[in-house]
């Protein structure tokens, strides 16, 4: 069963003084249900602006986006998404932002809240429950945004380089339970990473895309079987993917 599918999907942004920019340019990508799929790609070449439009805050120039078979292109709240800058809401404490979309969909407050400390225990921010956000340092915003899209009800998770502000242990940490509650509960989720290792660590398939007007260069499957072994990045073959999709981003950077 296909959980997401982007159908020929392209955007352009108008430019000041110029004609418009088209940033993305005929995207066809999917995911299947309880798969866990990557997005890797030069800077600036529209992986956000893609999550954009998933989540439907823009509206793309043509193609569309369906959920489970249904089409929902510009159609908000479907998805869980945690988004590149943190944006936590400065008034509510930190286990209220975490909590914050499972009161819009209207779930019980007592559990949330359960659910949430249990977490922020979890991620190394026991104690800071009650406290603002403002207090928090930047990699510490970022877990809890994390925590809020991973406790968000709906099944599809889109996740802007979520570890990207954390330090290498943190990091690693992070990369672990995220695969841990993956394995176990199979969500779907769609993943914006730089780092080739995460990639090939956490995904079953992953998209490689081109500079602007971007495109999808290849789509690569990852063989490694599951539970995935700590030591997996030590693995030849391992080692051989990531010298490959290194080489491949290298010409797609130099536009070549
Ligand atoms: N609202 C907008 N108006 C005009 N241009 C935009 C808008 N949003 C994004 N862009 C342009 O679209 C391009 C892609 O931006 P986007 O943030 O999606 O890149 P990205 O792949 O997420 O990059 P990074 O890896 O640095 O996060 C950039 O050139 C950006 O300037
Ligand atoms: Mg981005």
């Amino acid at each position: 069963m296909t959980k997401l599918q982007l159908k020929n999907l392209s955007k352009s942004f108008p430019v000041q003084g110029k004609r418009e920019v088209r940033v993305l340019d005929g995207i066809d990508l999917h995911v299947k249900e309880g798969e866990f799929v990557t997005i890797l790609g030069p800077s600036g070449s529209g992986k956000t602006t893609l999550f954009h439009l998933i989540g439907g805050l823009i509206q793309p120039t043509s193609g569309a986006i369906c959920l489970d078979g249904r089409e929902v292109t510009g159609m908000k709240g479907l998805v869980s998404y945690m988004p590149q800058q943190a944006s936590l809401f400065p008034w509510r404490s930190v286990e209220e932002n975490v909590i914050m979309t499972r009161e819009i969909a209207g779930l019980p407050k007592h559990e949330s809240l359960r659910l949430a400390r249990e977490w922020l225990g979890k991620v190394g921010l026991q104690g800071y429950e009650r406290e603002f956000p403002g207090v928090l340092s930047g990699g510490m915003q970022q877990r809890v945004s994390f925590l809020r899209a991973l406790l968000s009800p709906q099944e599809l998770m889109c996740l802007d380089e979520p570890f990207g502000a954390l330090d290498a242990l943190t990091r690693e940490d992070m990369q672990r339970w995220l695969l841990n509650i993956w394995e176990r509960n199979k969500r779907s989720v769609l993943f914006i990473t730089h780092s080739l290792e995460e990639a090939l660590l956490l995904s079953d398939r992953i998209y490689v895309l081109s500079n602007k007007p971007t495109r999808i260069v290849r789509e690569v499957q990852v063989p490694f079987e599951r539970p995935r072994s700590e030591h997996l990045p030590e693995k030849p073959e391992f080692i051989r993917m990531r010298r490959e999709l290194y080489d491949l981003l290298k010409t797609v950077d130099s536009g070549g």
